[in-house]
């Protein structure tokens, strides 16, 4: 089998096992079960995920988002031998993640430790179309010899949070003979989880129960017949206290009940019906890229899957965590990637959902004023990190150093301030791209305002300039610095879009409008030098350089931190990511061509890349610039964030910023598409060996599908209103096609 919608794992290799059990994570949205194996090896970190259930282990810790008791491990026995790859030989083994169907599927020839041979085949499904549901299917065939098996599954609530246990066992029943329930609540977040769970196997099987140390398990006994295969299924339903209803959902009896509603369809049927929701998924969203490397394809269906189970699009009161549910990297916790890096996708593509990760920050305003105050601002200061609570969850101290048994203070609350800007940012792209007044008069107009409000306070008085002072700017080996260029320019643009739409709405706040005037004009906004560099901070371009060579071959790696203090990097030019030219890409037209290649080359010399950010920003703004060779190298580069070689590269889930970049780079830099006065224009920049781009949008209420090559760009409305194009420059009015050649 080969199919390039397809993400293969060819070969078990216990190495790369937690990499593996992040790229083919499976969820929707709602939930994500990571893709451990069904058996247990010591090293494999097995995870499962609900959308907004966090926890903190002790008063004075962040949040975590809590790994629930796992419902995918089932130990088999075999005559009596423990089934593991690690005993006996494997024949053959291939594991792939289907991306059209949603399913992850394991087939294996293996021989135990007597030589006699089995087949197996494990799959594995999250349902796309009922949030509650996950399902597994195994099915055993013995080749050689009649055998016995065993298999003991249920719920095991063992799991735990890199140790952490946040889960208090209330409950756990064996209803008539087959359903297992567990109900856990979260020790400090006070959230219930209910987990319900029923197996199939064939009539003749024995069949026990047992619960003990937070296990509550299932024994099924039965014998394999030579050639005669072994079906055994496993359903699970999976409901919190958070979940939605018309009354409020009880999720102990919502567990059973669904459990009962999805048995009588068992699991072909429910993943039938799940697969169907991922094919109006990929006929709606899909990109079509025609690339002479069909690496380019798999790597954009890759992204679009995991944005699609990464965003809890069913409630605005969550929002995408750095590795989305895919592991507790970041501790789960809701970073600026959402609104520049994953967002952007959905607005384009579903904008409702794009408008609830907005209202996630609406809905925490009051928190952001009060971290404001608490620091002396006025307005709202988000948090660096959220979870469920909207308060900053950023940790005080990153690792420790088992040298000195010093703790190093993370700066990121104290003073990573653009991430402020950054939502007022992507409110305004939410608007101009759907033109929703309802949202903007309302929800967008408070977040406007009181990100503005906050900027005012923010900046100091010096010499009749204003300045913003001691922060730390996208480039995060950059700490406390005055005057960060994207800070600057954001806040600028935050504040000024705050008085704009003021005063289209007809808001009158004399103090704030007059305030808000006085900052646009006195705000200092770094301009290019001699060479034309627009200084990254007021001290960055007299700090020293050195050779970076060797860290960027290892990039990723954070290793210039091995041979450097962090105060040591702090003091020379030395980016982790793309800074200046992260503002060039989100205003391309703020600078002059000549001005944004000369910063594009400069601070590229100077960037390890040592965030999953950067690549896909650089790549941008080289294909803007008409770099196309530069571009698709960052491209496919940043491609290889989760899917390269390493085998440790994603073991704590993957990049989920890094992953909607994978989808900016397509669209804002290859397909180079802006809005401008309402219009949208298109002026592509595809890479050499791509002959064909094919996409879907939707703007203003209308859905139209691109398909662009070299030589042309042909523009078809699907539906919804007519809207304005720009093409190379022209201008048309699409109400049903269009063909222009470049
Ligand atoms: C980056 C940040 C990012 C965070 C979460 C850090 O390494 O420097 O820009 O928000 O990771 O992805």
């Amino acid at each position: 089998m080969k199919n390039e919608q397809v993400i293969y794992d060819h070969k078990f290799d216990l190495h790369s096992i937690n990499k593996f059990a992040s790229l083919m994570t499976l969820g929707n949205g709602y939930l994500g079960l990571r893709a451990a194996f069904d058996e247990d090896y010591f090293e494999q970190i097995r995870g499962m995920y609900v959308a907004g259930i966090y926890n903190k282990a002790s008063e004075n810790e962040p949040s975590d988002l809590v790994n629930l008791p796992d419902l995918a491990g089932i130990r088999i026995e075999i005559d009596h031998e423990i089934f593991s790859m690690l005993n006996g030989k494997i024949l053959s083994y291939e594991r792939y993640l289907n991306l059209v169907t949603g399913e992850l599927r394991r087939e294996l020839l293996w021989e135990n430790r007597g030589g006699a041979r089995f087949s197996f085949v494990f799959q594995r499904f999250v349902a796309k179309n009922n949030l509650h549901v996950l399902a597994s299917k195994v099915t055993v065939t013995s080749l050689d010899n009649t055998a016995s098996i065993k298999i003991v599954t249920g719920i095991n609530a063992q799991q735990t949070n890199f140790g952490k246990q946040h889960l208090i066992e209330e409950k756990v029943r064996v209803f008539d003979e087959e359903v297992m329930q567990g109900v856990y609540k979260t020790t400090e977040s006070g959230h219930t989880i209910a987990l319900a769970t029923s197996c199939k196997c064939p009539a003749e099987s024995e069949i026990a129960f047992v619960a003990k140390n937070r296990q509550l398990q299932t024994i099924i006994k039965d014998k394999l017949n030579v050639n005669h295969p072994f079906v055994f299924e496993k359903l699970g339903t999976v409901f919190t206290s958070l979940d939605q209803g018309e009354a409020g959902i009880d999720p102990e009896a919502a567990s059973i009940n669904e459990l009962q509603v999805i048995s009588a369809y068992g699991y072909d049927a429910l993943l039938e019906m799940s697969a169907l929701n991922w094919q109006e998924f990929w006929q709606q969203k899909r990109i079509q890229i025609s690339s002479t490397d069909q690496f380019d394809q798999t790597a954009m269906d890759f992204a679009l899957y995991h944005l699609e189970i990464m965003t809890p699009a069913h409630d605005e009161r969550f929002s995408v965590g750095a590795k989305g549910l895919t592991g507790e990297g970041y501790k789960g916790h809701v970073f600026w990637d959402t609104e520049i890096f994953i967002k952007p996708f959905h607005l384009y593509t579903e904008p409702e959902t794009a408008k609830k990760l907005l209202i996630y920050r609406y809905l925490h305003l009051q928190q952001a004023k009060e971290k404001a105050a608490r620091n002396g601002y006025e307005g709202a200061l988000f948090p660096w990190e959220s979870a469920f609570s909207g308060e900053e969850e950023t940790p005080e101290f990153a690792a420790i150093n088992i040298r000195t048994g010093k703790r190093q203070k993370v700066a990121s609350a104290l003073a990573e301030h653009h991430i402020v800007a950054d939502i007022a940012y992507a409110v305004v792209q939410y608007y101009q791209t759907t033109l929703d007044e309802e949202f903007m008069k309302k929800e967008g107009l408070a977040l406007l305002k009181d990100t503005a409000r906050f900027w005012i306070s923010r900046a100091v008085d010096e010499n009749g300039q204003l300045s913003i002072k001691d922060v730390i700017g996208p480039d995060e080996y950059t700490e406390h610095i005055d005057n960060n260029a994207y800070t600057n320019y954001m806040a600028y643009y935050n504040v000024d879009q705050a008085l704009y739409f003021m005063e289209q709405y007809g808001e009158v706040d004399e103090v704030l409008q007059k305030q808000g005037r006085a900052f646009l004009t006195q705000l200092y906004l770094p301009k290019p030098n001699e060479q034309l560099i627009i200084p990254q901070d007021d001290t960055f371009l007299n700090k020293p350089e050195i050779d970076l060579s060797r860290y960027k071959e290892n990039q990723g790696s954070q290793g210039i931190l091995l041979d450097y203090s962090r105060a040591e990097v702090n003091e020379m030019q030395i980016l982790k990511q793309a800074d200046v030219v992260m503002l060039m890409y989100l205003f391309p037209e703020l600078f002059e061509a000549d001005v944004v290649l000369k910063n594009l080359s400069y601070y590229e010399e100077h960037t390890i890349h040592d965030s999953s950010l950067s690549k896909a920003i650089h790549a941008i703004v080289a294909a803007r610039c008409n770099d196309s060779n530069s571009a698709y190298r960052f491209f496919q580069e940043a491609c290889l964030i989760d899917l390269g070689p390493n085998p440790h590269s994603s073991d704590e889930g993957l990049h989920a910023a890094s992953l909607g970049a994978i989808w900016l780079t397509t669209m804002f830099g290859f397909a180079n598409i802006s809005l401008k006065n309402n219009r949208l224009r298109l002026d592509p920049k595809l890479p050499g060996n791509w002959s064909e781009l094919k996409f879907r949008l939707t703007i203003h209420g209308c859905q139209i599908e691109i398909l662009m090559t070299h030589e042309n760009v042909v523009a078809s409305k699907c539906l919804g209103p007519d809207l304005l194009l720009e093409i190379n420059g022209t201008e048309f009015l699409l109400t049903d096609r269009i063909e222009v050649t470049l």
